[in-house]
């Protein structure tokens, strides 16, 4: 099936997987933040085909500029798109390559930043740099929103570990390396309030806090890996997912 301006509101998850998740992530920030789109210049970090983008400029938001990045040119790749929908793509500003030493990105400000399911796969010291750069590149006032899965996210579960939330268990290299050998994406053990605390410490203010929950919070742990876990409070430890409105102060000081 091929989409069209008509049937833009009937999105179905089987018929075009991109298209539904923009819609899906849209609505996310918009519960995140109620500040409006409008004139606003809009970055999407990780963007892939950046139908998040377009999927804003199809419902008419007014914002200012829609500009994608990601380390890969998806964009060149996209399928069945009408041709409604190819004209409004056009005015998409896609870049691709590492965000943090991009010369496009270089000297530019936007007032939203917005990216998805990326940061738990970044390490410690590229996700510094990364919010270090969404602060320089933001104008006063301007917002990061994030959607981030915590390590007590579920998908976790599904990997054949022999311990539950294993990843807490053991050090990085060991974890990385079977990660690794099972072709899976690496996730680092960030937990949501070390997303916050990222946040706070390179000056940002946080603005709203979702947290979701995992289905598996009433798992039963064995005594030995509760014990393990017991520095973190029920609520932190219930987290999956959690979604981020952080804004630059009118006046800012990075404290990095
Ligand atoms: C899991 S996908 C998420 C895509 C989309 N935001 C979503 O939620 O469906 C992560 C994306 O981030 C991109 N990415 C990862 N590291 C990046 C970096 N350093 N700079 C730009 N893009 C990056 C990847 O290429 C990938 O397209």
């Amino acid at each position: 099936m091929e989409f069209s301006l008509s049937n833009i509101d009937d999105l179905q998850y089987s018929y075009d997987w991109g298209m539904y998740q923009a819609k899906s992530l849209v609505k996310q920030y918009e519960n995140l933040s109620s500040d409006s789109w409008h004139r606003k210049d809009v970055l999407e970090f990780g963007c892939g085909w950046g139908y998040t983008l377009l999927y804003l400029l199809l419902k008419k938001k007014n914002v200012n500029k829609a500009i994608g990045v990601d380390l890969k040119d998806f964009w060149n790749n996209y399928y069945s798109l009408s041709r409604d929908f190819k004209e409004i793509y056009d005015q998409v500003e896609l870049v691709d390559g590492d965000i943090l030493v991009l010369d496009e990105l270089k000297e530019r400000k936007f007032d939203t930043i917005l990216n998805a399911n990326i940061i738990h796969t970044l390490s410690p010291s590229y996700l510094e740099s990364l919010i270090s750069w969404f602060y320089k590149h933001l104008n006063p006032k301007g917002k990061v929103l994030t959607i981030a899965k915590t390590v007590f996210n579920t998908n976790f579960y599904r990997l054949p570990l022999k311990t539950p939330y294993a990843h807490l268990l053991f050090p990085e290299d060991e974890l990385l390396n079977y990660l690794g050998a099972e072709r899976l994406h690496s996730w680092f053990p960030y937990s949501g309030s070390t997303y916050i605390m990222l946040f706070k410490r390179m000056g940002f203010n946080i603005d709203e806090v979702i947290r979701i929950k995992s289905p598996l919070a009433d798992f039963q742990l064995d005594s030995e890996h509760r014990s393990k876990l017991s520095q973190y409070n029920e609520e932190e430890f219930s987290t999956s997912e959690i979604l981020i409105s952080a804004s630059k102060p009118s006046e800012s000081i990075s404290n990095l």
